[in-house]
C-alpha cells in the first residue's frame, strides 16, 4: 500500500532520493519525479506503463523555472503563461538543451505548466528542480482525481500518495503548442479554447482524428473505463432497445423518464459545465467497478467545457461515435 498523507516534506525527501510520489493538481492527479534524475523518469514510465516515446508535462513553481527549461518563446506564450499560470493551461515550447531527452520523449520541445494546488505549489517550493508528471493511472485507463483513486491503481507500486483531496477542475489541461508563433491546440481541458481566444485571439484546432498525434493525448481511444460505454444525444431512447441488460448511465442532469434505471451517476444537477467536469472521472470510476453490460453517457452541449467533456467521453466509447448508429448495435 502506498502511505496517502499531506506531508509535503517526507514528499519532497522521496524526491530528493530520486523517488516518485503521486501529487494532486487542481486538474487530475500526477505521477511525479525529478525532471533531471533517469531513475525517477524511467520509475514513472515504468509503473505506468508509458511507452517511452510519449513525453511528459514539466510541473514548475515559477515563471523564472520557464526561462530556465524553454527558449524563443512566442509572444502569445508568454501572454498566456502570464494570465493562465498557474492554472489548467499547459504549453508546449523548445526545450533548453538541460532538458533531458528522456522526459519529452526526443522532441526538442518540452510541455510545461504551473498547477494551481496549493499543496503541489508548496512542494515545489521544498525542492530545487521542477516535476515530471503524467497523470497518475495506467496508460490508457481514467485519470485519477482522488488519493483514493491513485491508490487503487498503483497500490505498493509506489511509496506515497501526497493527499490534496479531490480534483477541483477534474480534466486534463488544456495543451497549446506553436508554430511559426501561430498557437495550436493539442488537447482540450479545463482551459476552454473561449477562454484562451479571449488572450490571444483566433487559434487553429488540431485535427484530434489524426493517424499521428504530435500529442499522444489525442489518440481516439484514451481515457477509457474497462466496461463498454456509448455516448448518446438521447438516453432515454437508447436503452429502450435494451430492457434486459445491466445499463449504467453518465447524465449531465437527473431525468424524470430514467427513474426505473439503477445505476445512475448524475454529475451537476444544476447543470453547472464547472461541477460536472469535477465529477466526471470520479463518475465514470464508480460506474466501471458496477460490473455493467454498459454505460450509456449523455453527450453535452458542445461548447466551453462541455467540448472537453465530449472529447473525452468520444474517446472513452468503446465504438467510434461518428460510426455508431444510436438505435442499433
Ligand atoms: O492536467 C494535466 O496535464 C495532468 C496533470 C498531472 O498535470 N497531466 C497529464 O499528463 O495529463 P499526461 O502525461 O497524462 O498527458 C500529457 C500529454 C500527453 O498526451 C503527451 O503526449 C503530451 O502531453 N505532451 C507532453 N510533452 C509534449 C511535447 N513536447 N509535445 C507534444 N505533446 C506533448
Ligand atoms: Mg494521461
Amino acid at each position: 500500500m502506498a502511505i496517502i498523507s499531506k506531508d509535503i516534506f517526507k514528499a519532497a525527501d522521496i524526491l530528493n532520493h530520486e523517488g516518485v510520489v503521486a501529487i494532486p493538481t487542481e486538474t487530475v492527479y500526477g505521477l511525479a519525479g525529478n525532471i533531471y534524475s533517469k531513475k525517477a523518469i524511467n520509475k514513472i514510465f515504468e509503473i505506468k506503463q508509458r511507452p517511452l516515446f510519449n513525453p511528459l508535462i514539466v510541473h514548475i513553481k515559477s515563471l523564472e523555472q520557464l526561462d530556465e527549461l524553454a527558449k524563443d518563446i512566442p509572444a502569445k506564450a508568454r501572454l498566456l503563461a502570464n494570465t493562465f499560470f498557474p492554472g489548467s493551461l499547459t504549453l508546449v515550447l523548445k526545450k533548453q538543451s538541460s532538458v533531458p531527452d528522456l522526459v519529452t520523449g526526443g522532441n526538442d520541445t518540452v510541455a510545461i505548466r504551473m498547477p494551481n494546488h496549493a499543496t503541489t505549489l508548496a512542494l515545489l517550493e521544498q525542492i530545487n528542480f521542477p516535476l515530471a508528471a503524467p497523470s497518475a493511472n495506467p496508460f490508457g485507463c481514467i485519470s485519477p482525481t482522488s488519493a483514493w483513486h491513485v491508490e487503487s491503481y498503483f497500490k505498493n507500486k509506489i511509496p506515497m500518495v501526497l493527499d490534496g483531496g479531490n480534483c477541483k477542475n477534474g480534466i486534463e489541461s488544456t495543451i497549446i503548442g506553436f508554430k511559426n508563433d501561430e498557437a495550436f491546440l493539442y488537447r482540450l481541458g479545463s482551459v476552454t479554447i473561449e477562454e484562451i481566444e479571449h488572450v490571444i485571439g483566433e487559434i487553429h484546432i488540431k485535427n484530434k482524428k489524426e493517424n499521428n498525434p504530435e500529442a499522444p493525448g489525442m489518440m481516439s481511444r484514451h481515457y477509457a473505463p474497462s466496461t463498454k460505454i456509448f455516448l448518446v444525444s438521447d438516453v432515454a431512447q437508447f436503452i429502450k432497445a435494451y430492457p434486459e441488460k445491466k445499463i449504467g448511465l453518465l447524465l449531465f442532469s437527473k431525468k424524470n423518464n430514467l427513474d426505473g434505471v439503477n445505476h445512475q451517476e448524475v454529475v451537476s444537477n444544476k447543470r453547472d459545465l464547472k461541477e460536472a467536469a469535477s465529477n466526471l472521472y470520479a463518475a465514470m470510476y464508480r460506474l466501471d467497478k458496477m460490473n455493467l453490460d454498459f454505460i450509456v453517457a449523455e453527450r453535452f452541449p458542445d461548447s466551453g467545457l462541455g467540448k472537453a467533456i465530449n472529447d473525452r467521453l468520444e474517446r472513452a466509447c468503446y465504438v467510434n461515435p461518428s460510426t455508431l448508429n444510436e438505435n442499433v448495435e
